[in-house]
């Protein structure tokens, strides 16, 4: 009750009352103890399941961390990915880039579940997916950080963001960093976070165009090194096979290192959206270079740039709602 007469009063001297707690005047940044007392345990629930999960399948690991970047760039991260379609909401489950793809949703429902059991109404699925996308990259390998916290859920869907916003394996160079530029996020990001594709994996039909006909004239793309090329066109034929799955990094493709920029430096980039970072711009191509030769640099930038991702346009203080099913809004 004090509180909030003190917040009224700073609010009515026209001061900022962001000296307080944002909890309590409902507005702003996310921490990690968010849920220091609501629901100590809330990580610990996270751990667990994703890591049983990515026992199960390794390749779970990949699947969640993607997961929340296409969470993220679809009106911020709000869990808009996870609903389903019903009355006046149209999935994102069915945009271009998550159709056929975009998979994990079980898991978030499997903590989900848990989590209600142990803290009710309490924890976002927006914050579940930012704790499985940290837990994945620590299972396989990979950098950990402090999990800002304290999203909440979104009550609707954008199925043209997620189609206009999240960036395709054939957009070029400029078009991929003026999206993440939308976004908040810099070149140094984009190199950093691309770094994802160290684990997991890409179907046929996102990188066939570089196999046959890269720029309409027949020929593939002569920034592949050739004898991978021919590789991949054994199992990624002209047509058919477009669900058939490849490794995006094929050195170490369950495991979170820096394989995935060393790759590039030898044309071995999956994806057209990865090649691109070592041919298409010189700033980026000297993060790809820093990064293949110093995983410690890009683990420090990846978590970072993760930290940054995860800021994006999150709903706080009495927007948005925690939901209880993380498919449907609410009743
Ligand atoms: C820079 C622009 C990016 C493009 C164009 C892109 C595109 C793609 C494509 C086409 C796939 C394969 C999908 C399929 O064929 O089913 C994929 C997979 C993946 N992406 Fe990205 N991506 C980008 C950035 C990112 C970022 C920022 C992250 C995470 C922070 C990320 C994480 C992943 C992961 C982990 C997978 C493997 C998923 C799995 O195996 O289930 N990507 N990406
Ligand atoms: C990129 O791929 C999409 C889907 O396969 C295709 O419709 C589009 O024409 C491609 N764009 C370019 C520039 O090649
Ligand atoms: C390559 O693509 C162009 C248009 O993008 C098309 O006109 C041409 O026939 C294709 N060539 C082959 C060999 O598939």
């Amino acid at each position: 009750m004090v509180h909030y007469i003190i917040v009224i009063t700073l609010l009515a001297l026209g001061l900022s009352p962001h000296c307080l707690s944002s909890k309590t005047v409902g507005g702003g940044y996310l921490y990690p103890q968010f849920y220091g007392h609501s629901c100590p345990k809330a990580q610990e629930i996270v751990r667990n399941v994703v890591a049983k999960a990515v026992a199960k399948e390794p390749r779970m690991a990949a699947s969640l961390l993607r997961l929340h970047f296409h969470d993220c760039f679809v009106k911020g991260c709000d869990a808009s990915i996870l609903l389903d379609s019903s009355g006046s909401i149209i999935s994102e489950k069915r945009s271009n880039p998550n159709r056929n793809s975009a998979r994990g949703f079980e898991v978030i429902d499997e903590i989900k579940a848990v989590m209600e059991k142990e803290c009710p109404h309490t924890v976002s699925c927006a914050d579940i997916m930012a704790l499985a996308a940290r837990d994945s990259t620590v299972l396989t390998g990979g950098p950990s950080w402090e999990v800002p916290l304290g999203r909440r859920d979104a009550r609707g869907a954008s199925l043209s963001g997620s189609n206009n916003n999240i960036p395709a394996p054939n957009n070029t160079f400029q078009t991929i960093l003026t999206k993440f530029k939308l976004q908040g996020l810099g070149i140094v990001d984009l190199v950093a976070l691309s770094g994802s594709h160290t684990i997991g994996n890409a179907r046929c039909t996102s990188f066939r165009q570089r196999l046959y006909n890269q720029s309409g004239n027949g020929q593939p793309d002569n920034t592949l090194d050739q004898s991978y090329a021919s590789q991949l066109r054994r199992n990624c034929p002209r047509s058919g096979g477009d669900q058939n799955l490849f490794f995006l990094d094929f050195v170490s493709p369950i495991k979170f290192d820096n394989s995935y920029f060393k790759n590039l430096l030898a044309n071995k980039g999956l994806l057209n959206s990865d090649q691109v970072l070592f041919t298409k711009n010189g700033e980026s191509r000297e993060l790809v270079k820093t990064y293949a030769y110093n995983q410690e640099l890009f683990f420090l930038q990846f978590a970072k740039s993760m930290i940054k991702m995860g800021n994006i346009s999150p709903l706080t203080g009495y927007r948005g709602e925690i939901r209880q099913n993380c498919r449907k809004i609410n009743a």
